[in-house]
């Protein structure tokens, strides 16, 4: 049955690494290179790593794997999906918590995204040379984020970036930039490890990351843990699904959700690898908290042989990270857009990138004027962040678990899964994960939030 009841003919993926590389490419962010190392600093290096590749295994893949059968199966948006499989119901909700959510990321996304861009210009005119401490790295980064003007023009830059790849399309935008980026920037990151591992004293850091300490370990870390898990994979807005939409029926999708999923883990984990040893290796703390990279790296790189040339390496691999994040974001809401409203790319794309812009405008100025405007305590920024990324993500992922496990079922989930002709050894652990741990972890975390 073709679901998707399309006058035109949909975009798809050219080939399968195509497919491979964009989704890995949506799954390697910010959410690597700039939220993982801090996470693992401040909860005690090791032992959060082990608890974070155990969500990640448990509760992030088979969501992951339902996200792609969804999307293959109805080859819609994500608000589309759940009214075709579920017409006339609350579930199409879901859908459009998807979308609102991918709308929300993405203005703040394209603010740090943004700052990515400015600190690889920085770099390469050598406007950040001159740190002997990571306080002044700190001040420095502090004067950035908050000159008005500046900031809006490199979230604009990334803006524009996103904007010109998505109009291109699934085939010759997304997949064409995602072919080139992620390589590059594995070839980026090996280079960098090779740096940091090499500097006297790293080895410090290497103990810090890999020796677990399970007296850290508390209801609060497994708390951190999933919900990194689920930013870190792109879980719980139906950007996976979107991206499964444009998949062809020959695909393996099993197998496509395991080499995604240790794709974007294992890049996460060699991030840790090069900024612990680099973060130890000069004398650094790693508990800095969110300003790890842009303020504590700068002041590393000063002080390393070739430090410059590090620093302009490692910045265009955070950007190249977020630029492949962005372009999913900003996929999402222009899949709806093009589905269920019937505008052409063009118009959704420009339109939309433009009411993200703005919406971002304000989470841009958080760190400048607007930094003393504060609602509980939180800047709007702030605000926007925890919305999307702690409570639309998990609610959408729990929501989608329990779709799958228990509404539309999944005995129809399998058949999509097999039609082409795979049967993957771990379907039954899926099953039951899905059914049971996915939904119920997902649960625990909202309670434990709360309480
Ligand atoms: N996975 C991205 C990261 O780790 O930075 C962030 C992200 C992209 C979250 C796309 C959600 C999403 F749909």
């Amino acid at each position: 049955m073709d679901l998707s009841n399309h006058k035109y003919k949909r975009e798809a993926w050219n080939s399968r690494l195509g497919f491979i590389m964009a989704a890995s490419g949506s799954a390697v962010g910010l959410g690597n290179i700039w939220k993982f190392p801090y996470i693992v600093g401040q909860n005690g290096g090791g032992a959060f790593v082990l608890v974070y590749i155990f969500c990640t295994l448990a509760v992030g893949l088979p969501i992951m794997l339902s996200e792609f059968t969804i999307g293959r199966k109805t080859k819609l948006n994500p608000v589309g999906a759940f009214q075709a499989l579920k017409p006339n119901s609350h579930w199409v909700k879901v859908g459009y918590m998807g979308v609102l959510a991918g709308f929300l990321i993405l203005s703040f996304y394209g603010v740090v995204g943004g700052w990515t861009l400015a600190y690889v210009i920085k770099a390469l005119t050598h406007t950040m040379t001159t740190f002997s401490s990571s306080n002044e790295a700190g001040e420095f980064f502090g004067t950035f984020i908050s000159n008005t003007w500046e900031v809006l023009f490199y979230q604009a830059l990334f803006m524009g970036i996103c904007v010109g790849i998505v109009l291109r399309g699934v085939q010759g935008g997304i997949e064409k930039a995602c072919k080139v980026l992620m390589p590059t920037l594995v070839v980026i990151l090996v280079i960098l490890m090779f740096r940091a591992l090499t500097l006297p004293g790293a080895i410090d850091g290497v103990e810090f990351y890999l020796k677990p300490d399970f007296s850290k370990i508390g209801p609060q870390t497994i708390l951190i843990a999933l919900g990194q898990a689920f930013f870190s994979l792109s879980l719980g807005m139906g950007c996976m699904l979107t991206y499964g939409s444009y998949l062809s029926d020959q695909e393996n999708l099993a197998s496509a959700t395991v080499y995604v999923v240790i794709f974007d883990t294992m890049i996460a984990l060699l991030v840790g690898m090069v900024i612990f040893p680099a973060v130890f290796a000069m004398g650094l703390e790693p508990t800095e908290g969110p300003s790890l990279v842009f303020s504590v790296l700068p002041a590393v790189f000063f002080d390393m042989p070739f430090g410059n040339i590090v620093s302009i390496i490692f910045f265009t691999l955070l950007a190249i990270a977020a630029i492949t994040s962005g372009i999913s974001l900003l996929e999402v809401v222009v899949a709806y857009f093009i589905d269920q409203r019937k505008w052409s790319r063009e118009k959704a794309v420009l339109i939309t990138s433009a009411v993200i812009f703005a919406f971002g405008v304000p989470s841009s100025l958080s760190f400048g004027i607007l930094s003393d405007v504060k609602l509980f305590g939180m800047t709007f920024f702030d605000h926007v962040d925890n919305i999307a990324s702690n409570y639309l993500l998990p609610l959408g992922g729990m929501l989608t678990a329990i779709f799958i496990g228990w509404i539309w079922g999944t005995k129809n989930a399998e058949e999509e899964i097999k039609k082409n002709k795979t049967n993957p050894q771990w379907i039954n652990i899926w099953r039951f994960l899905i059914c049971y741990i996915s939904p119920v972890a997902v649960f625990f975390v909202f309670c434990a939030k709360f309480i």
